[in-house]
């Protein structure tokens, strides 16, 4: 049992949001690097990949193979394992992504300091916030001016709801960048801009340190720098582990990605404070990593065509307790029968390496010949299941209809597929005369590829019409309530499990209809409680 409580203990696996471009490759690869798992940063692929035209979807797919963006990456540190979950950022941006968000025990908010929050940090930094995860947040490129170090807090606060603690402090920005004071560790580390990575470290007694004016050399940067403190000491919020825990107060770090600034801290820092494997619901109560060493875990992610030369999928399965070793027997709970794993693959940098032996915290690969779907339990012993894997309301949606009537066999065993794997949501209409599916997505690319895929995997070719909706809402009410918004609301559909959804152009109209139906409860995922 020691053994076990060692493995679980050193575990870190956490995802990193933030919107396309703020630098979350480039800070991947830094930590891969200091992992010792790429040699040199720039290594990693998929960079200049994922900022390809739509169209190209499929060289991207072809490309990309096993690269960053292929879910899940691990590498050791002092004696950490790390699990950094992808989340892809760019335009394949989908339902996956926030999905992804599901497996991770913490997250790391990457944000460029010259832009602040933007849309997709939003978006990804809620689902967080629904699973109560701790956030940390690493604010991006201080070698270039950008905003306000006080209004990128405020900014968090007004925007997110989260209140922040700085563990360093920048001093100066942009051309001025001189370093940050470390409030944790007291010490000072200098930026030195002809030679980014050389990173010199200076102990301090404090921000007050008569050393600090010595080395930093600029009265007028120090001079502020120590009012910034002193404001940040006296105005800011307390460091709480509690809060910090729950996910109500965020950790931040600055630096810089690109020049190695600030990431070694960030990364030493964060492994010290962010949570091992946590415990997760299911059909039998919590289940709590340190407790049971009995296998089990979630799939979360289902990926096909990660080698184009087969049709292969490949199911990402998050350990939520016990100890796996390959060839190991386990139950597939839904499916109601044992099955032995013997290919479990997990990922490095670019290769995939077979695992013999995983703990809770670990991401494995299981190849899926179609066995698998989104949220299904695989458990060794005691039979059980995790809490239902969460639907998030799409943003684009189609109505889709096959082109040839003869194909519709096909039609249908494809988008159950697709469904199942999770890259559209199905839904159908609800008392219209003529019935018809709806296709949801989150990110635009999801159509190209379900029509890419339906016609080359399934030979079936598919018209899609555009609706302009952009909102979903689950619905929940009592009886009576619920019968009369479905008499009077137009534009209902039903998800695949038959609950009614409604679908609304945009806020104006969501807010109507929430204004003239107050006892029902809107909600933006499947989930039955509101994020
Ligand atoms: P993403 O995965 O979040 O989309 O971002 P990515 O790492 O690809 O970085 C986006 C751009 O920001 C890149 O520039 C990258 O070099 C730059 N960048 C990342 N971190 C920093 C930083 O700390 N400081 C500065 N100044 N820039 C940073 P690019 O011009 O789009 O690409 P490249 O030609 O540099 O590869």
């Amino acid at each position: 049992m020691k053994k076990y409580i060692d493995e679980v203990q050193s575990r870190r696996t956490f995802a990193i949001i933030s919107h396309p471009d703020a630098g979350k490759t480039t800070l991947t690869e830094k930590l891969l690097y200091y992992g010792g798992a790429i040699r040199e940063a720039g290594t990693v692929k998929g960079r200049k990949n994922s900022k390809h035209a739509l169209s190209d979807w499929m060289e991207i797919e072809k490309q990309r193979g096993i690269s960053v963006t292929s879910s899940a990456l691990e590498f050791e540190y002092d004696g950490y394992k790390v699990n950094i979950l992808d989340t892809p950022g760019h335009q394949d941006f989908s339902e996956d992504t926030y999905r992804t968000l599901t497996a991770a025990d913490s997250a790391t908010m990457l944000i460029d300091a010259a832009k602040g929050v933007e849309a997709q940090t939003k978006k990804l930094f809620k689902v967080c916030r629904m699973r109560g995860i701790p956030i940390f947040t690493f604010i991006n490129k201080l070698d270039r001016q950008g905003r306000d170090p006080f209004e990128l807090m405020e900014e968090l606060e007004e925007l997110l709801g989260i209140r922040s603690y700085p563990m360093n402090w920048p001093i100066g920005m942009g051309q001025s960048f001189a370093g940050i004071y470390d409030r944790h560790h007291k010490k000072i580390e200098l930026f030195n801009p002809k030679d980014p990575g050389e990173i010199e470290i200076k102990d301090v007694s404090g921000p007050d340190d008569p050393i600090i004016d010595e080395i930093i050399g600029d009265a007028g940067l120090v001079s502020q720098f120590r009012e910034e403190i002193e404001l940040l000491d006296v105005a800011g919020d307390a460091y709480s582990e509690e809060s910090i825990e729950n996910g109500t107060l965020s950790p931040i770090f600055f630096g810089s990605a690109i020049s190695n600034f600030g990431v070694q801290t960030f990364l030493e820092t964060f492994l010290e404070m962010a949570p091992y494997p946590t415990e997760r619901q299911s059909s039998k109560g919590p289940i709590k990593p340190i407790e049971t060493e009995a296998f089990s875990g979630f799939v979360f992610k289902i990926q096909a065509n990660m080698n184009p030369a087969h049709r292969d999928r490949i199911a990402f399965l998050r350990i939520t307790s016990g100890t796996f070793k390959r060839g190991m027997s386990v139950n597939h709970v839904r499916l109601g029968k044992p099955m032995k794993i013997s290919q479990p693959t997990q990922f490095l940098a670019q290769n995939r390496n077979i695992v013999e032996e995983a703990y809770a915290g670990d991401i494995i690969g299981l190849f899926d010949p179609g066995t698998f779907r989104i949220g299904d339990t695989l458990v060794e012993g005691d039979d059980f299941e995790f809490a239902e894997m969460p639907h998030f309301s799409p943003e684009h949606f189609a109505a889709i209809t096959v082109k040839e009537a003869l194909k519709h066999k096909s039609f249908e065993k494809g988008v159950k597929q697709l469904t199942e794997e999770g890259a559209i949501q199905l839904f159908q209409t609800y008392n219209k005369v003529i019935e018809q599916q709806i296709v949801g997505v989150v990110g635009v690319l999801q159509f190209e590829v379900l029509e890419y895929r339906l016609k080359h995997e399934y030979k079936v070719d598919v018209v899609l019409d555009r609706i302009p909706f952009s909102i979903a809402r689950w619905i929940h009410g009592n009886e009576k309530d619920m019968d009369k918004f479905k008499k009077m609301q137009r534009n209902l559909v039903t998800d695949r499990d038959g609950r009614i959804v409604a679908l609304f152009e945009n806020d104006y109209q969501l807010r109507t209809a929430q204004d003239k139906y107050p006892d029902l409860a809107f909600y933006e995922n499947s989930f039955t409680k509101p994020i």
